[in-house]
């Protein structure tokens, strides 16, 4: 049975034979003896190749191969502290798999030439480190639903409807009809609670984002929780139960990786519940005394968000926003039916919004009533009209942008980082 490089990497190992199956990763010839840096899925090693100790046909075609080679070799293991791993594989049997010339990529290469060759470039150790650490957050999201008593679902992905507002939907032609593509999966959620009472899933959202920035795609991964019987508070506290459950499994099984990466690991150690709520209102002034220019109805934009988030350490919920700010489906506070019950969680360090959330009316009047300030033609929308007349109940939901999250644990500079294949609105390929 073969190993994987990682549970070869220490001391029981030494004098034991191990074999291998990888890609070379670094190459070097030095008279009879060829240096191998060997990288599978879980990390490097070096072998050592030395010319009398297998065919000299073998000897010339590793020689000859480039880096991205697949090989199988089998070998004995030594301590070597100057080998990168601090091990080294002296090699006795060895055979290429798939040669490979010219790889493409090498050092220097331009993020343009990395995106339009990123079929190659997810084999790197930092893609590599990045697609580990997506892993351990999705498989962390599903966890927590789970144990919360949240039941998976789906919903449909061409919806005839729009969630979050006409600008940012992609049109799709539909057997002489036109539909769209969805840009979120509430509506449909809602629906559900009447059924399962606590739902969530996670599929793609799609937006037409004309705004090029560090955090918008195209098609993105979307967890989107609804809860029958719970308000905006509630709500709340399950988010940052989640949030702080997947930091926590992160920093136990990725902490290699964020290293890899250069993540300040102490930020992420330093995340603890609850999170501080602050209304809008109060963010506007937090906003303008650091100098961001922004006045009261002013909806958050990228940069804004940047700005005002670089102050902060730790996540923080922006709740009470003024309801023309957002979507119609958000329920006025009874208090103050200017703004609404409703919550973005912001992320730190200049990373900004990760979740959009709240209560939804519950009530069919003040639905109605929503949907003409909108202009809004509530047959468009007769089943979600539909659950305000048969049993309507209080309830809430969320949405996280799940690429937004990777993007900010891993402290990445740009989203597309965080996504194997990133959709923006110039890269469609590969
Ligand atoms: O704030 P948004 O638009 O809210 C909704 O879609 C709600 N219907 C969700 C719900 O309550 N069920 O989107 C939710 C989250 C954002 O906070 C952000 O993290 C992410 O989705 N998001 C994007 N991520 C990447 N690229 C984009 N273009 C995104 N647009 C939104
Ligand atoms: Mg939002």
């Amino acid at each position: 049975m073969a190993q994987q490089i990682e549970e070869i990497l220490n001391d029981e190992f030494v004098g034991k034979k191990v074999e291998l199956r990888g890609w070379i990763y670094r190459k070097r010839r030095v008279g009879k003896l060829i240096f191998i840096v060997l990288r599978d899925s879980t990390d490097i090693v070096q072998c050592v190749v030395e010319k009398r100790k297998i065919p000299e046909e073998t000897f010339k075609l590793l020689d000859k191969v480039g880096v991205e080679s697949s090989l199988v070799l089998k070998g004995t293991v030594r301590k070597e502290e100057r080998a990168p791993t601090g091990y080294e594989v002296d090699v006795e049997e060895i055979a290429v798999v798939g040669p490979s010339y010219n790889f493409p990529i090498s050092k220097d290469k331009s993020d343009e030439f990395l995106l339009d060759n990123r079929h190659l470039w997810v084999r790197s150790r930092e893609m590599n480190a990045i697609l580990k650490i997506r892993h351990t957050v999705f498989k962390a999201l599903h966890e927590f639903f789970r144990d919360r008593g949240y039941y998976e679902t789906q919903g449909p992905m061409f919806v005839t409807g729009a969630v979050e507002g006409g600008s940012t939907l992609f049109e799709v032609p539909y057997f002489g009809k036109k539909v769209y593509l969805t840009q979120s999966s509430q509506f449909y959620l809602e629906t559900l609670i009447f059924s399962l009472e606590k739902v969530y899933t996670v599929a793609p959202s799609f937006r037409a984002e004309k705004s090029r920035t560090r955090r918008h795609l195209t098609e993105y991964w979307h967890a989107e929780a609804e809860a029958a019987w719970y308000h905006n508070d509630d709500m709340m506290r399950d988010e940052e139960d989640m949030i702080v459950h997947i930091i926590q499994r992160v920093l136990e099984e990725r902490k290699k990786e964020l290293k890899y990466l250069n993540r300040d690991i102490e930020l992420l150690q330093n995340i603890e519940k609850p999170f501080e709520r602050m209304r809008y209102e109060k963010l506007i002034n937090f906003a303008q005394e650091h100098g961001v220019n922004i006045e009261y109805g002013d909806d958050l934009g990228a940069d804004e968000e940047t700005a005002i988030t670089k102050h902060f350490n730790a996540p923080v919920f922006i709740t009470h926003y003024p309801r023309e700010i957002k979507p119609f489906y958000h329920r006025p506070d009874p208090d103050n039916p200017n703004v609404i019950l409703c919550h973005d969680l912001l992320a730190p360090e200049g990373y900004g919004e990760i979740i959009g959330g709240g209560e939804r009316i519950y009530k069919l009047e003040v639905l109605l009533q929503r949907m003409e300030e909108e202009g809004l033609n509530p047959e468009d929308y007769y089943w979600y009209v539909d659950l305000r007349k048969y049993g309507s109940v209080p309830h809430a939901g969320f949405g996280l942008g799940m690429d937004r999250f990777v993007w900010w644990i891993a402290g990445l500079s740009h989203i597309k980082y965080a996504i194997p294949y990133p959709r923006t609105i110039r890269r469609t390929k590969p």
